[in-house]
C-alpha cells in the first residue's frame, strides 16, 4: 500500500505531543557547544551581558531574587550562532509538521547564572497575548554534577515537581511555553545556556509587531 502521507515521528516529537516536554541528551555536538560556551564567557569578560528582567511591557523590571541570570540575544553574528539557529529552524519545521503549532519565528538568548542565582517557578508564556508557544533550552556546561545545583525543575499542573534535568553540555530541552511550569534551582557554579522561544505570528496586533523589533521587551 502507498503510504506517502505517513512519516515516522521522531521520539522527541512524540514525547512533546504526549507530555508537553522532551529532553534530548547529547543533541548538539561538543564542538558547537564549546564554541557557544566560549562566546558567552567572552561576552561576560567584555561586559557584553545584561541583567535579565521579568514581565512584559510596562511591567518589565529587574527582580534578581526571582531571576538572577545575565543575558545576551543571539544575532547570528558568528558561525556557531548561525549553526545553532539553523538547527532551531529545522526543529521549527519538524515540529510544525508533527504538531501543527504554527510556529513562525524564533528568538534566542545566551543566559549565564552566577553562583547563587536561579529562576523561580514560572511559565514562559503566561499572558494570553504572548506569542511564545515552544521553549527550547540548550545547556553549555561540561561535567555538571547534581551537587552543583542549577537543575531545571519541571512541575505538573498542581505544582508538584515531576522532573529534574542536569544542565549538561549538549542537552536540549523542548517544552510547551504556555503550560509547563518550571524553575532553575539555585546554582552553585557558573551555569551557561541558551534559551529560545518559537513564536506564532501576531500579524493582527500592531503592538506585537512593534515588540518584534525589540526582543528585549519580551523577556
Ligand atoms: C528561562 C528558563 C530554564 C533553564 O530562561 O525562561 O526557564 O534551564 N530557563 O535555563
Ligand atoms: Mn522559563
Amino acid at each position: 500500500m502507498e503510504s506517502s502521507a505517513y512519516h515516522p515521528v521522531p521520539s522527541h516529537l512524540d514525547a512533546l505531543a504526549n507530555s508537553g516536554l522532551a529532553v534530548l541528551p547529547r543533541y548538539f555536538d561538543a564542538a558547537l557547544v564549546d564554541a557557544l560556551r566560549d562566546e558567552i564567557h567572552a561576552a561576560r569578560a567584555a561586559a557584553g551581558l545584561r541583567r535579565a528582567r521579568i514581565g512584559r511591557g510596562s511591567g518589565r523590571r529587574l527582580a534578581a531574587a526571582v531571576r538572577g541570570d545575565w543575558i545576551r540575544w543571539l544575532d547570528g553574528s558568528t558561525e556557531a550562532q548561525r549553526l545553532f539557529l539553523a538547527r532551531l529552524e529545522e526543529i521549527r519545521q519538524e515540529v510544525n509538521l508533527a504538531l501543527t503549532l504554527g510556529l513562525f519565528e524564533v528568538e534566542a538568548h545566551f543566559a549565564l547564572y552566577p553562583p547563587g542565582a536561579g529562576y523561580q517557578r514560572h511559565v514562559d508564556a503566561f499572558q494570553h497575548d504572548n506569542p511564545r508557544r515552544l521553549s527550547a533550552v540548550l545547556y553549555l556546561n561540561r561535567h555538571w554534577r547534581r551537587a552543583q545545583g542549577g537543575e531545571l525543575a519541571v512541575y505538573d499542573a498542581h505544582d508538584r515537581e515531576v522532573l529534574r534535568v542536569l544542565p549538561e553540555a549538549g542537552t536540549l530541552v523542548l517544552f510547551l511555553s504556555q503550560s509547563v511550569p518550571h524553575a532553575v534551582l539555585p546554582t552553585h557554579r557558573w551555569r551557561a545556556s541558551i534559551a529560545a522561544w518559537f513564536r506564532v505570528r501576531q500579524a493582527d496586533n500592531p503592538l506585537a509587531a512593534l515588540a518584534r523589533l525589540q526582543p528585549d521587551d519580551l523577556v
